[in-house]
């Protein structure tokens, strides 16, 4: 998967990156709009119950306006998500894979979630998605993140080993694992 850097005069929402997907598909990397809220109930609908199962850990039938709300316009500095979408503006744009991160009351962690539909997935966008969130979680201050996966979950596990989380108990439930990934401190900055 190649990253494109964008030519102007530029429509893409801020931060955009283009990918093009080994199966020619493009996509726009971005952060969430809240015009996405409406493509990603729709896109929820066509997702199976095993890819639900794994992102929710528990069947969820479909996401309640309050919870999709908040994902769509997270309250900055506290939380960030980053969608996987068509390159058409916010709102048109089928929306094919999503994560986010929520800070955690410690502020010094965060919790993600990911979701790269089954038929976008295996092309290198899960990786790109949570490399954006450690950005952002650099940026942002926070020294960790983390999240409770299946331990079952042979793909978020496969990906996670490639990204350098490192797998603990989780203290929700012996099915789950909870993989966390140190971040690299914030740089200092030199006085003169
Ligand atoms: C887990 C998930 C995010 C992976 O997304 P993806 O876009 O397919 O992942 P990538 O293509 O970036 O793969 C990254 C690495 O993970 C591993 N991987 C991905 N899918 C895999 C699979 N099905 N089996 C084994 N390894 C897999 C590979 O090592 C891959 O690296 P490689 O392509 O260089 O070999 C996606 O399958 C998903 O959304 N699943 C359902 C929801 C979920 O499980 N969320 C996690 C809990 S919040």
């Amino acid at each position: 998967m190649k990253a494109r850097r964008p030519t102007r005069p530029d429509p893409r929402p801020e931060r955009t990156e283009a990918l093009r997907l080994a199966d020619g598909r493009e996509l726009w990397l971005r952060p969430v709009h809240p015009a996405d809220a409406g493509p990603i109930a729709g896109a929820f609908e066509l997702l199976d119950e095993d890819e639900v199962r794994r992102r929710y850990l528990h069947p969820v039938k479909a996401l309640n306006p309050e919870y999709l709300d908040a994902l769509v316009r997270p309250v900055p500095g506290e939380a960030f998500a980053v969608v996987a979408a068509e390159p058409l503006p916010p709102g048109e744009a089928l929306v094919g894979a999503l994560a986010r991160l929520s800070r955690d009351p410690d502020r010094d962690s965060a919790e993600f979630a990911i979701l790269v539909s089954h038929f976008v997935s295996g092309q290198g966008l899960g990786i790109a998605l949570m490399r954006r969130l450690v950005e952002w979680a650099e940026a942002n201050g926070i020294r960790r993140i983390w999240g409770d996966v299946l331990d079952e979950n042979t793909a978020m596990i496969a990906l996670a080993q490639v990204m350098g989380f490192r797998r603990d108990t989780s203290p929700e439930s012996p099915n789950l694992l909870r993989i966390v990934l140190e971040l690299s401190p914030p740089k200092k900055t030199r006085r003169r």
